[in-house]
C-alpha cells in the first residue's frame, strides 16, 4: 500500500470508528456488532504501526491507550481548581441564598442545580480545537499530568469544532466509574480469587467503591489498564479568556452541543425554593442513578454575578454544595470479636443483627479501638446506628440510648488476648491496646509470615494467608525463616496439594532469596520500618551487620529517620532472638547487603542532600535522582534541616519552598545543578 493509500484508508477508518463510538457512548445504540467494530480498530492500528507519521493525535486508537507513564509530571493549572463550601443543612442552604441577594443588592438571582457527582475532578485543555493536556486537581495550584489515561475516556472528544470558543479553552468535569462497571470488575475479582484460592495463591483485594476506583484507575502507570475499565467524564465547567457566554447554563448547553458529554439533570431554578425541590427530588431518585452522587451543587448563572459575588480564600461565593447526609440504619450490636494483628495491636469489631444498609447487608462494623467504645459507652445489646462512609465496613456513629435495657452491662475492653491470654499492655500515647507476646501469639507469627511474603517484602505469590494458615497449623512453619526448610514431601503430605501446587510453592520460596536487601529488611517487620524506611537503610549501612551494629546517634544522623524509627530497630537487633533469626535467613541464601550496580562517576555531591520539586526543562525527576546518586549524592522526600539543596523546577511545591527559606536551604535550579556537576 503506498503512502497515499494508506493515509485515504486511516482518513476512513477514523470516521466510521469515530462514528459508531458516538452512537455507541453517547445515544447508546450498536449499528455494528463488537468484532466488526474490532475489526475496523485493528485495521487502523496495523496502518498506524506501518505509517506512524500518518498516526493523528486524535485517533480513536489513542483510547485504547499503550503509554506507560513512569511518574506524572506535576503541572500548574492554568486557572487554580477551587473546592465548594459544603453544607448539609437547609438552614445554611437559605443563609447562602441571603448573602448572595444581599451581595447582589436585590438583583433577581438564577441559580443553576446540579447533581454533586462523587468521582473525581478532572481538567481538560484544548488547543485548536484538540485536546492536549487533561490534569487532576491535586492540591487546586497544580496537578498530575494524566493525559494518555484521560484520553481512553471514550466520551471525551479528542478534537471539537468549537467555533464560539478561543483557540485554547479549558473544560473541567467529574471523572467517575458508573457502579455497573465498578461491580463487574468486582465479580471478575471474585472469579479470579476463586480459582486463585484453590491454586493457594494470594487473593487480589477488592475495589472498595466507584470513587476510589475511579481515583486510583486514573492514576495506574499502563493507559491499556485504564481503557479496559471504562472512566467516564460528566462535564461542568468552562474556563476561557473572554467568556461568549453570559451565563453558566449557556456554557453548558454549547459544551453538549459540540459533543462534550453533559449531565442532562441541571435545573435552572429562579428562587431557593426551587432549589430545596431540586434536592428533595433527587434525594431518592438519585439511587437509580448508573453513578454515585453525594449531593447537589447550587451555582450562581449569570458569569456577571459571579464577578461581583467573588471568591473566598478556597472557595467561590457564588457556588455552594449541600450533601445528603450518608444513609444509616440502626440494628442490634450482638457482640464483639476482638482482632489480633500482626504487632499485636487489637482491633475491636462489632457485630450485628444483619440490616439493609445502601444496597448491601452489613454484618459487622468496625470500632478502631477502646477509646471508640468508651465514647460510644456501647452497652451489650444496644440499638445502635450504623452510616456508611466510603469504606466498605460501615461504622458506628451512635446508639439509642432510649431503646437500652435497665440491665444492659457496660462493654468492657477485654484485658488478655483473644487468642494467648496474655494480659494486654497499652503503649504509652497510643489508643491501641497490645498483646505484647509477639514471640508465641500465633495470630502474630502468622502475620509476621504474611508480612514476610507480601507483595512489597519477598513477594512469594505461591503462598497466600490460607495457606499460612494451614502450614502454620500442622506445625510446618513458625517464622519466616521456617519457610526456607520447607520440603516439597512436607507439604505434599497435605490435603488439597498436589505435585504442581507444592512445586510451585517451592518455587517461589526459593526465587524470593533473590530479593533484594532493602525488601528483606521491611519483611521483617521491624516496628516503623516501612517500605521507604527500610530502602533508606538498605542505602545507607549496605549490609545487616551495619545495620545491627548501628547506635540510636548514627540512625539519627540519617536524613528522614527519627527518634522512634532509630530506638525501634535498636531494640529490635538488642534481641538475641532476633539476631538468630537474621542468622538462619542468612544461612537460607537471602541477600543480607546491598548488590550496588550503580557505579559513582564523581564525588561531587558527596555528603549533600537534595530535595527535587516542580518540573524541569531538561530532565525527568528519575534522570535527576539518578545524577545525585552518580555523583555521590543523595535524595530525599522532604525539606529538613538535614537538606542541603531544593533542586526547584517549574511549579516548585509552594510548602516544599517556604520551607527550604526558612530552614535557611539553598535553592537551586537544573542549571545551577548542572554546573555542580559538570
Ligand atoms: S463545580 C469552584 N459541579 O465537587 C468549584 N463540582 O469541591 C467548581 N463535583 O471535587 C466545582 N460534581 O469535582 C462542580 N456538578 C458539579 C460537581 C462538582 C462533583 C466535585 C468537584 C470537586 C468538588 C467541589
Amino acid at each position: 500500500m503506498t503512502i497515499e493509500q494508506a493515509e485515504k484508508r486511516i482518513a476512513e477508518l477514523t470516521e466510521k470508528i469515530n462514528y459508531y463510538n458516538f452512537r455507541y457512548y453517547h445515544d447508546n445504540v450498536s449499528e455494528i456488532s463488537d468484532y466488526e467494530f474490532d475489526q475496523l480498530l485493528a485495521e487502523l492500528i496495523a496502518l498506524e504501526t506501518q505509517f506512524p507519521q500518518l498516526q493523528q493525535p486524535d485517533s480513536p486508537t489513542q483510547r485504547v491507550g499503550g503509554t506507560i507513564t513512569k511518574e506524572f509530571a506535576q503541572v500548574r493549572h492554568k486557572y487554580p481548581m477551587l473546592s465548594l463550601g459544603n453544607t448539609y443543612s437547609e438552614g445554611e442552604l437559605l443563609e447562602f441564598d441571603r448573602r448572595v441577594r444581599k451581595l447582589l443588592e436585590k438583583q433577581p438571582v438564577e441559580y443553576v442545580c446540579e447533581l454533586k457527582w462523587d468521582g473525581v475532578a478532572l481538567s481538560m485543555t484544548y488547543q485548536n480545537g484538540l485536546f492536549v493536556q487533561g490534569l487532576t486537581r491535586g492540591d487546586g495550584e497544580q496537578g498530575d499530568d494524566i493525559t494518555a489515561n484521560i484520553k481512553t475516556i471514550r466520551t471525551l472528544p479528542l478534537r471539537v469544532q468549537a467555533d464560539r470558543l478561543p483557540a485554547e479553552f479549558e473544560v473541567r468535569g467529574e471523572g467517575f466509574m458508573s457502579r455497573h462497571i465498578f461491580d463487574s470488575i468486582n465479580e471478575e475479582i471474585a472469579e479470579e480469587n476463586e480459582k486463585r484460592e484453590q491454586e493457594g495463591k494470594k487473593l487480589l483485594s477488592y475495589l472498595a467503591n466507584p470513587r476510589n476506583a475511579a481515583a486510583g484507575t486514573l492514576k495506574m502507570q499502563d493507559s491499556a489498564i485504564v481503557a479496559k475499565r471504562r472512566i467516564d467524564v460528566y462535564i461542568y465547567d468552562l474556563l476561557c479568556e473572554n467568556n461568549p457566554f453570559a451565563t453558566h447554563s449557556e456554557a453548558l448547553d454549547y459544551l453538549k452541543q459540540v459533543g462534550f458529554q453533559v449531565s442532562p439533570h441541571y435545573r435552572k431554578c429562579t428562587s431557593i425554593e426551587q432549589v430545596l425541590g431540586f434536592i428533595k427530588e433527587w434525594e431518592t431518585k438519585r439511587e437509580n442513578l448508573p453513578v454515585d452522587t453525594d449531593g447537589v451543587v447550587i451555582k450562581v448563572n449569570s458569569y456577571a454575578q459571579r464577578e461581583e459575588l467573588g471568591y473566598t480564600a478556597k472557595s467561590p461565593r457564588w457556588a455552594i454544595a449541600y450533601k445528603y447526609k450518608a444513609e444509616s440504619a440502626a440494628t442490634e450490636l450482638l457482640s464483639i470479636s476482638y482482632q489480633v494483628g500482626r504487632t499485636g495491636a487489637i482491633t475491636p469489631v462489632a457485630n450485628l443483627r444483619p440490616v439493609k444498609l445502601a444496597g448491601t447487608t452489613v454484618k459487622r462494623a468496625s470500632l478502631h479501638n477502646a477509646n471508640e467504645i468508651a465514647r460510644l459507652d456501647l452497652h451489650e445489646g444496644d440499638t445502635v446506628l450504623i452510616e456508611k462512609g466510603g469504606e466498605i465496613i460501615p461504622k458506628i456513629t451512635g446508639v439509642e440510648i432510649t431503646k437500652r435495657k435497665a440491665e444492659a452491662r457496660r462493654i468492657r475492653f477485654i484485658s488478655h488476648c483473644p487468642e494467648c491470654h496474655t494480659p494486654l499492655v497499652r503503649h504509652p500515647g497510643e489508643a491501641a491496646f497490645y498483646c505484647p507476646n509477639e514471640k508465641g501469639c500465633p495470630p502474630q507469627l502468622k502475620g509476621k509470615i504474611e508480612h514476610f511474603i507480601s507483595r512489597k517484602a519477598m513477594n512469594i505469590e505461591s503462598m497466600g494467608s490460607k495457606t499460612v494458615d494451614l502450614f502454620f497449623e500442622k506445625g510446618l512453619i513458625r517464622t519466616p525463616a521456617d519457610l526456607y526448610q520447607l520440603k516439597q514431601e512436607d507439604i505434599l503430605q497435605l490435603e488439597g496439594f498436589k505435585e504442581l501446587s507444592s512445586q510451585n510453592i517451592i518455587n517461589g520460596i526459593a526465587a524470593s532469596k533473590q530479593q533484594p536487601f532493602s525488601r528483606i529488611l521491611f519483611g521483617l517487620g521491624i516496628r516503623f520500618v516501612g517500605e521507604t524506611v527500610a530502602e533508606k537503610l538498605a542505602d545507607y549501612f549496605k549490609n545487616i551487620d551495619a545495620l545491627a551494629a548501628a547506635d540510636k546517634e548514627t540512625l539519627m544522623n540519617i536524613p528522614e529517620i527519627g527518634e522512634k524509627i532509630a530506638s525501634s530497630v535498636v531494640d529490635w537487633f538488642a534481641d538475641p532472638d532476633n539476631r538468630a533469626y537474621v542468622e538462619r535467613l542468612r544461612q537460607a541464601g537471602l541477600q543480607m547487603a546491598t548488590t550496588s550496580s550503580r557505579q559513582t562517576i564523581s564525588n561531587k555531591l558527596s555528603g549533600k542532600t537534595f530535595v527535587i520539586s516542580g518540573v524541569f526543562q531538561k530532565y525527568e525527576r528519575e534522570a535527576l535522582k539518578e545524577l545525585i546518586a552518580l555523583h555521590g549524592g543523595k535524595h530525599i522526600a522532604t525539606v529538613s534541616s538535614k537538606t542541603d539543596f531544593l533542586l526547584a523546577g517549574s511549579g516548585v511545591g509552594p510548602a516544599k519552598l517556604a520551607k527550604a527559606e526558612k530552614l535557611g536551604v539553598k535553592i537551586i535550579s537544573e542549571t545551577e545543578f548542572e554546573q555542580m556537576i559538570s
